[in-house]
């Protein structure tokens, strides 16, 4: 009965925070695709790819290896230097500069590190990255959904010592988890969800697990099922089945399993191994807390919900005909593709005034389905802003557009307003890449330079315009990775051939070092007007034509 009711009020906690956020906000956009957008069309790959089957391991045939064990200790490492008095430490992927410490052996941060690094955009840094592996490791491999929230701030440097490592005292065990926030039964259970996963090696912890003849190196697992979340770790050690090498290990010092899971008499851990459920319930709210834990001076994010309707994309392309082409994608989320509704794009032009003229096709195919891996039953379905034999839509550049939104029409032949609450879909026709943009051979012969044509509203008298570009840094010593933004100004064109009465053309040249990079990585424009920043959405530079 009383699991009854902790697991509903567990689902009402969820409910009562599920407000999906107002589009557009570049970071929760982000973030929302990382989190939603895992397989199918439009897929992010990023972190699924590496956890798809649970047992996949990338860097090396230790058997018993796995990348989701190493994200998930990863997490715990970096938040466990947390202090919760002070409000320093926490998740702040100041692990990046820990990795020589003892109380870090083995290489399950390395490894975790250069997968999760590769993602990191202005938006979403290496300590969300390390968040979102455990998260989504935790979930595709048999854990219950952990809520997300994102916003965390990367170290730029190694903070204090503090990771409890397995030859400390029961004592300091149950101070260092007092510091780190958590009180001796949230210890016990956190020690439980975590070590659920993965073992010790022997390359790491060579007195404690010995190596057998014949082999390189060999994980000694914490319970018989280390690639899933199940309860096996508090089973097997109740029965006494257990080959958990911190609890049946032949140096009795380093059994700090043994005398954590024991250290209320067994009432924790034997709650978890008679019910599953129970561990389930606490192991989520547990992790929720792990991953939270960030320095004070830190603000997360609300926790992320997927966004019924998701524009991406969007972009307007001056035409210089008298038209600007909008372009760019919209999700439906949570629709089967058996129900695949038709969709009809409206807008307002720039005085937020609509006509039924206003009104575009979107295209849609069988191939556009997207799903969430952990929830095969959740599928989301893209439409391109425009019809597929085009995947544009035409705007007359006179009127103008404003904001946008959907009518979407069910199989009952019903039709529902998509418009964020009566807001709309905001877009700015202020500033936008013209098509007259193209690239040329730089001089060197070798690479190649972008000519960027940048069209501005004549009457919008800009103070500034220009390009902004993610650059990868990286310190080759401890090898941490974080983004800037490079920017370079734009001038007004000295040849106005493209431009009318409505819109002047302003150009710059992205250099090649940055062409080099924009390649994978994304350009947008920007322009100050008044002290009002305007930017556009990303565009790559390998879509322009040859000039
Ligand atoms: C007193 C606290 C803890 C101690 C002494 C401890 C100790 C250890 C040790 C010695 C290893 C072996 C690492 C290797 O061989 O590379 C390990 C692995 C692991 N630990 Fe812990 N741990 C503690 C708490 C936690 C917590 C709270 C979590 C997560 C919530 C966690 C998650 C993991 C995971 C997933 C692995 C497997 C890594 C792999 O297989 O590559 N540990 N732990
Ligand atoms: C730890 O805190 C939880 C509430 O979060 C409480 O139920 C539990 O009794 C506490 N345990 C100890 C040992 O204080
Ligand atoms: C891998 O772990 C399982 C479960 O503990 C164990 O039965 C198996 O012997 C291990 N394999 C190796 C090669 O260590
Ligand atoms: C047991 O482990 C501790 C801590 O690593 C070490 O100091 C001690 O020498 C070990 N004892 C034996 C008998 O190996
Ligand atoms: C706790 O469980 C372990 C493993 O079954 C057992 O060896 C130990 O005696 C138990 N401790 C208590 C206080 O019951
Ligand atoms: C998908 O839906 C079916 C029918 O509603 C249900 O039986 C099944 O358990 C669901 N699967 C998942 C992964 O949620
Ligand atoms: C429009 O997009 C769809 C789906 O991505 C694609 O199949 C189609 O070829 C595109 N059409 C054009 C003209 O690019
Ligand atoms: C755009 O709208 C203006 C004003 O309504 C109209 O005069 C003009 O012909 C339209 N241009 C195009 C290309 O349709
Ligand atoms: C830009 O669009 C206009 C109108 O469709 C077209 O005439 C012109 O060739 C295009 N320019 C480039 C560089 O694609
Ligand atoms: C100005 O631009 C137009 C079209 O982009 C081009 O045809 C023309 O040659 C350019 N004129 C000069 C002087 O560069
Ligand atoms: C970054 O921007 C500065 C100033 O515009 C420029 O000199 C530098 O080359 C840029 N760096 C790269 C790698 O693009």
């Amino acid at each position: 009965m009383s699991l009854g009711i902790s697991r509903l009020s567990s689902l009402l906690l969820i409910a009562a925070y599920a407000s999906a956020y107002t589009w557009p906000n570049p970071q929760l956009d982000e973030l929302e695709s990382l989190l939603f957008d895992q397989q199918g069309y439009n897929e992010r790959g990023i972190l699924v790819g590496a956890l798809n089957p649970c047992d996949r391991f990338n860097f090396g045939d230790t058997v018993n290896r796995s990348n989701v064990a190493d994200w998930i200790r990863t997490a715990y490492h970096d938040m466990a230097t947390h202090n919760a008095e002070d409000g320093t430490g926490g998740l702040d992927a100041s692990i990046q500069f820990e990795q020589d410490r003892p109380e870090n052996a083995g290489n399950g941060f390395f490894n975790a590190l250069r997968h999760l690094q590769l993602g990191i955009s202005r938006y979403v840094g290496v300590a969300d990255f390390i968040a979102l592996g455990a998260k989504t490791a935790f979930e595709q491999c048999d854990g219950p959904t952990i809520p997300f929230r994102g916003g965390r701030v990367d170290a730029t440097e190694a903070g204090p010592p503090g990771v409890p490592q397995p030859q400390e005292s029961l004592d300091s065990h149950i101070s260092s988890f007092a510091r780190q926030g958590f009180n001796q039964t949230e210890m016990i259970t956190l020690v439980a969800c975590g070590h659920s996963f993965g073992g010790v090696q022997h390359s790491a912890f060579p007195d404690t697990v010995p190596l057998p003849a014949d082999v390189d190196d060999v994980s000694q697992t914490f319970d018989s099922t280390p690639f899933n979340f199940d309860n096996n770790v508090a089973l097997e050690y109740v029965h006494g089945t257990t080959n958990n090498p911190l609890v049946v290990g032949h140096n009795d010092t380093t059994n700090s399993d043994k005398r954590i899971f024991g250290s209320d008499g067994n009432a924790t851990i034997s709650g978890f191994a008679a019910d599953s459920d129970s561990f389930r319930t606490a192991c989520q709210s547990l992790f929720a807390r792990m991953l939270d834990t960030v320095p004070s001076t830190v603000q997360l994010t609300e926790v992320i919900e997927p966004l019924p309707v998701k524009p991406q994309d969007i972009a307007l392309l001056y035409m210089g005909d008298g038209t600007l082409r909008l372009s760019g994608q919209v999700r439906f989320w949570n629709v089967a593709e058996s129900n695949a509704p038709s969709v009809k794009l409206i807008w307002a032009d720039r005085e937020g005034k609509t006509d039924s003229s206003y009104t575009g096709v979107l295209g849609h195919n069988d191939q556009m389905v997207a799903s969430v891996l952990y929830n095969g039953n959740v599928s989301a379905l893209w439409y391109n802003i425009g019809p597929l034999s085009t995947n544009f839509t035409v705007v007359n550049e006179t009127v103008g557009i404003s904001k946008f939104w959907f009518e979407v029409s069910g199989g009952d032949s019903s039709i529902k307003t998509e418009h964020q609450n009566g807001v709309g879909f905001p877009i700015q026709d202020t500033v936008m890449l013209a098509n007259s943009s193209c690239t040329a051979p730089a001089p060197d012969g070798l690479s190649s330079i972008a000519h960027i044509q940048i069209a501005v509203r004549a009457d919008a008298h800009p103070s500034r315009v220009w390009l902004e570009y993610d650059l990868f840094n990286g310190d080759a010593g401890s090898g941490a990775t974080w983004i800037t933004v490079n920017t370079t100004d734009a001038q007004l064109a000295t040849n106005q051939t493209q431009a009318d009465s409505i819109y002047e053309l302003w150009s710059v040249d992205l250099p090649s070092s940055a062409l080099a990079s924009s390649n994978t990585r994304k350009v947008n424009i920007a322009a100050e007007i008044g002290s009002l920043k305007i930017t556009t959405t990303s565009f790559s530079t390998s879509t322009l034509a040859h000039c």
